[in-house]
């Protein structure tokens, strides 16, 4: 299966890519800037080899990674995740696209979450493209802990959406890393109160000097 990481050369990529490299799957990273895209490959291919060799990472254009993965993730700040969704819509067609996206903001000395009209990103994402088969997933999963290889986490990843098979699809690749376990949380609906977590969580780790708080529904 190919997965293919929308502006997957930054901080949460750089996890997704090395972990599921690691489990056999096709991984393109996508960037607007192909050299950064290539580069950013092998850094994580040197950082493999030290696990595991023949791990297949390919860097592309976002438009062709896209196009040529069978499920995308993007992997974009959210500003930015909305108007990269629009420009990538053809491409995107009939695929199946995970939305780790959270949009947060200071206000106050706090973060806060500052969902788009539609009720949350992965709503937005699919109302932009409707075309697509959306998943709401990862967004509670700290991206410096998740890139360490050696770290050792027990997380739940709550999963979301309409579409039972893409669900599934998306359950099954999470459950296979190690330490992960997805779980069906219902509709795309559901996606804001996921996404709300997450600036709870940095708001405690701020406030309390804790590193890479994520959650465990037990
Ligand atoms: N960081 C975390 O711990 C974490 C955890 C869970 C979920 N998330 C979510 O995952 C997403 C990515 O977070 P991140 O921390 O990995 O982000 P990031 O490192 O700040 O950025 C990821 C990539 O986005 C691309 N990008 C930046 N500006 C862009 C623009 N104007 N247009 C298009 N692409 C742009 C860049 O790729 P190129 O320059 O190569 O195009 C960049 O490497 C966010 O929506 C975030 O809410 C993050």
């Amino acid at each position: 299966m190919k997965i293919a990481l929308l502006g997957g050369t930054g901080d949460i990529g750089a996890g997704l890519a090395l972990r599921l490299a690691l489990l056999g799957y096709e991984v393109i990273i996508g960037s607007r800037k192909i050299e950064k895209a290539t580069s950013k490959c092998e850094e994580y291919i040197k950082t493999l080899e030290n696990v595991k060799r023949g791990c297949t990472l390919a860097g592309k254009s976002n438009e062709d990674a896209a196009r040529e993965a069978d499920v995308s993730i993007l992997t974009i700040p959210w500003e930015h995740a909305f108007s990269t969704a629009e420009s990538l819509k053809e491409s995107l067609e009939g695929k199946i696209v995970v939305s780790p996206i959270v949009p947060m903001e200071k206000k106050g000395g706090c973060f806060q979450y500052c969902p788009p009209e539609a009720g949350s990103a992965a709503e937005e994402i699919a109302r932009i493209l409707p075309n697509s088969r959306i998943v709401s997933a990862f967004q509670t999963v700290p991206a410096a802990k998740f890139c360490n290889l050696d770290a050792e986490f027990e997380w739940d990843i709550p999963v979301c959406s309409d579409d039972d098979e893409a669900k599934k699809v998306v359950m099954d690749i999470i459950n296979r890393i190690d330490g992960l376990r997805a779980l069906d949380a219902g509709l795309l609906s559901v996606s804001r109160m996921v996404e709300s977590i997450t600036p709870l969580l940095v708001n405690i780790m701020i406030r309390n000097k804790i590193k890479h708080l994520s959650v465990r529904f037990c």
